[in-house]
């Protein structure tokens, strides 16, 4: 059920986690006065790990997703991805993470305006510098995945909220990266346009992916096998790990293997939904 992953499950020590913060501090030190968002994070999450993360408005959650997607950076303590301390990764070597190997769904949806659909969920591999045709085929199969493939020309505007929500979550999947990061991917959602989202998370982390979800909705992060509760920039809580084994696919090596070996055609497989 997952073709395309065993060439990459070789044996390999499973213990490194793909994610782990140790002790990240967050200090924003805007013109009006100091926000201690985040007061020393400790967490690890294992490849192939579905998290969810709960909280009050304002604990701390979008500023920690900024930080596990390499969007921001911690003001003390350390972030390893894979093993490697981002903050002695080089500006390239963090713009090709974020690119590639890591899918974030905003919590405002992100997308472009005036661009097309299709063009916003080409976008990212406009930025890895893939030709025209490759993008437009990527661009169709992940479209297709969450329901849109017939939609590819028309504007954010002129789809529901539902529908641009399933946009943003196509292009941070059309790299297939192997960490998928939503911020309140649910959040101003209607029950069942919730749930067709969250069926496409389910199935990602039946496909391997890490995935990391805010939300505030108990049922929501009842899907995941973790549940993490932040207050006031401190984990308070942390759900045990499910019983269940990671999906035997991922490994350390996959996570740690050049991009261009592991993207390739992740969606592809035979597990594109009908
Ligand atoms: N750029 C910024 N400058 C100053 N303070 C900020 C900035 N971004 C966030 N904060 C503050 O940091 C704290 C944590 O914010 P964060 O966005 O992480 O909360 P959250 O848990 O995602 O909340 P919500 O559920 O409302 O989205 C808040 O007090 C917020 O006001
Ligand atoms: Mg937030």
């Amino acid at each position: 059920m997952m073709p395309r992953r065993d060439e990459d499950a070789g044996p390999g020590p499973a213990s490194t986690p793909i994610i782990d913060l140790a002790e990240v501090h967050k200090i924003y030190d805007s013109g009006g006065g100091a926000v201690h968002a985040l007061r020393g994070v400790s967490l690890r999450v294992e490849a192939g790990d579905y998290v969810a993360i709960m909280g009050p408005s304002g604990s701390g959650k979008s500023t920690l997703m900024h930080i596990i997607g390499c969007l921001d950076v911690p003001t003390s303590g350390e972030y390893y991805l894979a093993g490697t301390p981002v903050s002695k990764m080089s500006s390239r070597a963090l713009a090709e993470v974020r690119n590639r190997r890591i899918g974030f769904v905003f919590q405002t949806f992100n997308l472009l305006p005036r661009a097309s659909i299709a063009r916003n969920v080409e976008l990212p591999l406009m930025y890895a510098g893939i030709g025209r045709d490759e993008r437009r085929r990527r661009a169709v199969e992940v479209l297709e995945q969450v329901g849109l493939a017939d939609r590819g020309r028309h504007l954010p505007s002129q789809l529901s909220g539902g529908q641009r929500q399933r946009v943003a979550i196509a292009r941070a999947l059309v790299n297939a990266p192997s960490i998928v990061l939503a911020d309140e991917p649910t959040g101003n959602l209607d029950t069942r346009t919730g749930q067709e989202i969250l069926a496409i998370f389910d199935r990602l982390h039946r496909q391997g992916h890490t995935l990391i979800l805010v939300t505030h909705d108990q049922g929501i992060a009842g899907h995941a096998r973790r549940i993490i509760r932040i207050v006031d920039g401190l984990i308070e809580e942390q759900g045990p790990a499910a019983a269940a084994p990671a999906p035997e696919a991922v490994t350390d090596a996959e996570a740690a293997a050049p991009v261009a070996e592991t993207r390739r055609g992740r969606f592809d497989g035979r597990e594109v939904p009908a």
